[in-house]
């Protein structure tokens, strides 16, 4: 019986450590999207694998239009001198060059991360 009750002390202590120890590691910012390692070894450009990574595609394809523009018609529309404009745009989001719909903001984004992300956009270009 002894043993018993100091056996559940010792885990329950251990439960409350482990605990305490992943509320500190929890991050409310979200997670900056990585392009994937095992992508760019096989050669898959960087800024796609980031676009994948993060949530573009539930409102942009490649060729048609969604919610958002198809990559296609942005990289007709705009070129290389448009990079740190589209790029801040990602991240600040807002509505107006393609309609009333807006972009959601991508705050917790790095400016290298959306330019990579604008640079194979405009690749699209047909
Ligand atoms: C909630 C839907 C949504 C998501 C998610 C989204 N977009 Fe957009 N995006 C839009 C809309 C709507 C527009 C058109 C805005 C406008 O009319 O100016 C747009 C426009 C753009 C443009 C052109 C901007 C301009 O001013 O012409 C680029 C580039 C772009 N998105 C890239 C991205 C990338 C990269 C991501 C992922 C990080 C992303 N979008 C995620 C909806 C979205």
């Amino acid at each position: 019986m002894n043993k018993f009750l100091i056996l559940s002390v010792f885990l329950s202590v251990i439960s409350c450590t482990q605990q305490s120890t992943t509320n500190q590691e929890s991050n409310v910012m979200l997670p900056e999207p990585v392009a994937n390692a095992g992508n760019a070894a096989s050669g898959k450009n960087e800024g796609l694998a980031l676009i994948e990574g993060a949530d573009c595609l539930t409102c942009h394809k490649m060729d048609t239009k969604l919610v958002g523009p198809s990559y296609q018609e942005v990289a007709d529309k705009y070129t290389n001198a448009d990079v740190d404009k589209l790029a801040a745009k990602i991240i600040e989001g807002g509505k107006g060059n393609w309609g009333e719909v807006p972009m959601t903001p991508h705050a917790g984004m790095s400016k290298e991360t959306a330019k990579k992300m604008v640079e194979y956009i405009l690749t699209l270009k047909k």
